[in-house]
């Protein structure tokens, strides 16, 4: 198994180019399957999640063509004439929860989906019965059977009315994905409003949907009968900003991001601000310089309050302030795997009323640890580059599923970080 040893406390300053989001790209590759017509995405990150996600759609009969290649990505052609099966296996879809985005589509267009229950994750339970619910808003059957959502609309989708009880991302994004195809309007409240629904949005919208309410949590969407082709431009992708945000702040030093909007970044930047960090916004990149380190009191919350995806990244970071911070994760209910793994590292670092306590202390100290997740996994490379002496961060595969050209990027701005087997 691969591993990444950083050799920490280096200088580090200069630019980085920000990739395309996967949590966008995901569902967009999905929307594929809602057409016949050649759906072309520019910007796509070269990341392990593409690739299963690619397998996934194959399966269904989508055919997909890497064009353009460059240095972390690629465009993606995505043409799927006819579904060929609409069955969503367990071994793919447990390998990456968000393949059950593929349920939405495949009923829309078919009437019919056989789709594995992804399970849980390192993360928390996760389950996905507001998928169910939202599909069964608009008319289908849906049941369980031997770990499969199976779902029949043997006459189309129809139009209705669904309030989700809780935000969820994915749910509001099948959710959209079904009812376009739909025969009527339906009406969809509490939906998520992450920046990359909204990029959902806008592809299905230049393909003949008719959505309205974009970037509220009220959407109304007029089933039309077909979907055109589309050239898409995928948004970029505002964790891996904020992620290296974190490593100027911690390695107190200037780092540039390029390629991204400063409007979809803007709770995460107005936190670094409270940290202490400057912040120069121009108009499609960001510069963030170090300095001291404030503590600060975080909770995650659905957009636009402080994501969860760069709860473990700051965490990191807060790892080296003048104070004591804490964080409260109120979106997923087990997401503090990094805590012990950080503290490895020499992090002071307790819990207290399910709340993270974070005391900063002046050096982080070099050792093996463990990626536990995604996230998690960035939360140590961070602390790593901060510490002295050599850090081995195990299991990268987490890595390689978020985080397009880790190390060349990294290494450009002079940090000593390899890749071994
Ligand atoms: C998406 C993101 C993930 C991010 C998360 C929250 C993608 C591919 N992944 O995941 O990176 O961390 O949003 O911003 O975009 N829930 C239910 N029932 C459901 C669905 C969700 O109870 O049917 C719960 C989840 O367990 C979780 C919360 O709702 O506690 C939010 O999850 P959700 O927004 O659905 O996350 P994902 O779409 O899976």
């Amino acid at each position: 198994m691969e591993k990444i040893v950083i050799k920490g406390n280096r200088p580090l300053s200069g630019e980085i180019e920000i990739s395309g989001a996967k949590n966008a790209v995901l569902p967009l590759m999905a929307v594929s399957l809602l057409t016949n017509k050649k759906l072309l995405l520019k910007n796509v990150p070269d990341l392990a999640d593409i690739k299963t996600l690619s397998g996934v759609l194959q399966g269904h009969g989508t055919q997909i063509n890497k064009i353009n290649e460059k240095e972390y990505g690629f465009d993606l052609e995505l043409t799927t004439p006819e579904i060929t099966s609409t069955t969503a296996s367990y071994e793919l879809v447990r390998t990456m929860r968000a393949s059950v985005l593929v349920l939405g589509p495949l009923l829309a267009r078919t009437g019919k989906a056989k789709v594995s229950l992804p399970g849980g994750c390192a993360i928390g339970a996760r389950p996905v019965d507001l998928h169910i619910k939202a599909m069964r808003a608009l008319g289908a059957n849906v049941k369980i059977s031997q770990g499969y959502i199976i779902a029949t609309a043997p006459n189309g989708l129809k139009g209705g009315q669904y309030t989700f009880p809780a935000v969820s991302v994915g749910a509001t994004e099948n959710a959209i994905m079904a009812s376009v195809l739909a025969d009527g309007t339906t009406t969809l409240k509490n939906c998520a409003k992450e920046p990359e629904i909204n990029d959902l949005i806008k592809c299905l919208v230049a393909m003949g949907a008719k959505i309205s309410g974009v970037g509220t949590s009220v959407l109304k969407i007029k089933g039309v009968t077909s979907l055109d082709g589309n050239t898409h431009t995928v948004i970029a992708d505002r964790i891996e900003a904020g992620s290296f945000a974190c490593i100027a702040g911690i390695m107190k030093t200037e780092i540039t991001l390029k390629n991204i909007e400063p409007d979809i970044l803007q709770h995460p930047i107005s936190v670094l601000k409270d940290i202490g960090i400057k912040t120069t916004i121009n108009q499609d990149s960001i510069s963030f310089k170090g300095q001291e380190i404030n503590p600060v009191d975080i909770e995650t919350a659905p957009y636009p309050l402080f994501p969860t995806d760069l709860q473990a990244q700051f965490m990191a970071l807060l790892c080296a302030s003048n104070g004591t911070s804490e964080i409260d994760e109120q979106v997923f209910e087990n997401r503090f795997m990094h805590i012990p793994e950080l503290t490895r590292l020499g992090a002071n670092i307790t819990l207290k009323n399910d709340k993270a306590v974070i005391t900063g202390v002046d050096n982080l100290q070099g050792a093996p640890v463990m990626a536990t997740d995604l996230r998690a996994s960035m939360s140590l490379v961070i602390a790593g580059l901060f510490a002295k002496d050599t850090t081995t961060i195990n299991r990268i595969y987490h890595l390689d599923r978020g985080y397009a050209g880790l190390e060349h990027k990294l290494s450009k701005i002079g940090a000593d970080i390899k890749r071994i087997k």
